[in-house]
């Protein structure tokens, strides 16, 4: 099958390259010249594990390209939309001007029978509007949600655990589905579900579901704020009310809360839509989600203040990680660089780490001082915060850490490291909900 990929983002590189490995032929667009470059050399323009390769390998089959030039998308059968929807300036709403822009340039190059594909995470009535605009194109509009998480990014586009096609009614829905399930033939042999559904359906498919992991995620964190004033400890809480297959211990980490270009502004979107519906109070709650999940950053800065009595203004804070999860170069609303960004406009000299995120963290907070590793940021440490999980910092040696640290201070802020092999080597270890 021709496909198209229009953006070349977290989202579009992976499904290009994907739907390369699957057998098709694919070309990828996008407005960036040098990611455009660096696609069509096999480099990965982000870090996630295992993209070189599958880029690298789908180029060699010499059925992958990407161009600059969306002339070129004519051909193709089906036309995948992986644009952003980044949260609008001092706004809740989605800002849909990537979306619209995308629908508009690649209407004129559609023909009869083609199929277009938003993946886009868009606010619910966003499919229907976009639909009108294709009358008379004798194209179709399909909206297939993409749930992948970045790091997991490749294994979740050439695996995902369920694929959602929102289609019109009728016949045309009918053919979408067909064509659709070409493209996911591989996947859909290997018994991964399917859901067909309606446009509204669809698109509230994804936002319900990152909804509901800020949730959980929030809930957990909620407790861990009774933890703290009863001196309960929120990972023995996780585990045990985990064990209940219906609660489940997945997405129940306690700690700095979500950050990322996803779980924050998809909720925010989702309130800012509700409203516009007239049915705000049906998603109330996500608000506290909300407030829950910020009121994390502070407590961290505080705890900061706490172990340093009282005080850190002019305290030595080495952060370990800047990413907004493990594995990610992603910088996008991230935790560990609030809660450092805050610490140093309180007076204190932050030193921020990250195997990966280092150059977006930077062009994000030039203020802040950055090392190479976990080792050089705690040289003359008074306090050593992790703040993002990567492998290399849950198995730092707190006993070698002692050796170049100023003070033993260590706050664990996503709850990964064993207290007791940090209290034994010395340090005063201090995570959020735990005694
Ligand atoms: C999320 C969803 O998990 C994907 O299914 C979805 O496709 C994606 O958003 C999207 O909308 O594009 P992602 O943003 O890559 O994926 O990251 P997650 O793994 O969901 O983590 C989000 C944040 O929650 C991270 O900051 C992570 O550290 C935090 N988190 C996660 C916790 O604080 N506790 C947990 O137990 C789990």
């Amino acid at each position: 099958m021709r496909i198209s990929v229009i953006g070349c983002g977290y989202l579009g590189a992976v499904h290009a390259a994907a739907m390369t490995q699957l057998g098709h032929d694919v070309v990828g667009v996008d407005i960036d010249e040098a990611k455009v470059e660096a696609l069509a050399a096999g480099r990965a323009p982000f870090y996630e594990p295992g993209l070189s390769d599958l880029l690298t390998g789908a180029l060699t089959t010499g059925r992958l390209r990407f161009t600059t030039d969306l002339a070129e998308i004519a051909g193709a059968r089906v036309h995948f939309v992986c644009v952003g929807t980044p949260q609008k300036r001092g706004e809740f709403a989605a800002d849909l001007k990537y979306v619209d822009a995308a629908f508009a340039a690649v209407l004129p190059h559609l023909s009869d029978g083609d199929l277009l594909v938003g993946k886009s995470t868009v606010p619910v009535g966003t499919a229907e509007r976009l639909a009108v605009d294709l009358t008379g194109s004798g194209a179709t509009l399909v909206w297939n949600p993409e749930f992948l998480r970045e790091g997991l990014a490749v294994q979740d586009t050439l695996h995902p655990n369920r694929l959602v096609y929102g289609v019109p009614a009728g016949m045309p829905g009918e053919n979408a589905t067909a064509v659709l399930n070409e493209v996911y033939a591989a996947p859909l042999a290997d018994g991964v579900p399917l859901v067909v559904t309606d446009y509204a359906t669809a698109e509230l498919v994804k936002v319900a579901a990152n909804s509901f992991l800020a949730t959980k995620i929030s809930f957990i964190n909620a407790m861990a704020e009774l933890c703290e004033a009863t001196g309960a400890d929120v990972t023995g809480l996780a585990e045990a009310i985990g064990y209940d297959e219906r609660i489940g211990r997945k997405f129940l980490n306690a700690g700095l809360g979500f950050g990322g270009g996803c779980l924050p502004k998809d909720i925010r979107a989702f309130m800012a839509r509700a409203g516009e519906l007239g049915v705000d109070q049906a998603l109330s709650f996500l608000r506290e989600v909300d407030s829950i999940n910020m009121r994390r950053r502070v407590r961290m800065v505080d705890l900061a203040r706490e172990v340093c009595n009282g005080s850190i203004v002019g305290r030595r804070i080495a952060v370990l990680g800047a990413a907004f999860k493990p594995n990610s170069d992603d910088v996008r609303d991230s935790p560990a660089l609030s809660v450092a960004a805050q610490m140093q406009l309180q007076g204190a000299h932050v030193v921020v780490t990250d195997p990966q995120a280092i150059d977006n963290a930077r062009l994000k907070w030039p203020d802040l001082t950055f090392a190479e590793t976990a080792q050089d940021a705690a040289t003359g440490a008074d306090v050593v915060l992790l703040a993002t999980e990567w492998e290399q910092y849950r198995e730092l040696d707190p006993v070698q850490l002692a050796t170049v640290v100023r003070e033993k201070r260590i706050l664990d802020g996503r709850n990964v490291l064993d207290p007791e092999a940090w209290r034994a080597a010395g340090w005063t270890y201090r995570a959020l909900g735990r005694r």
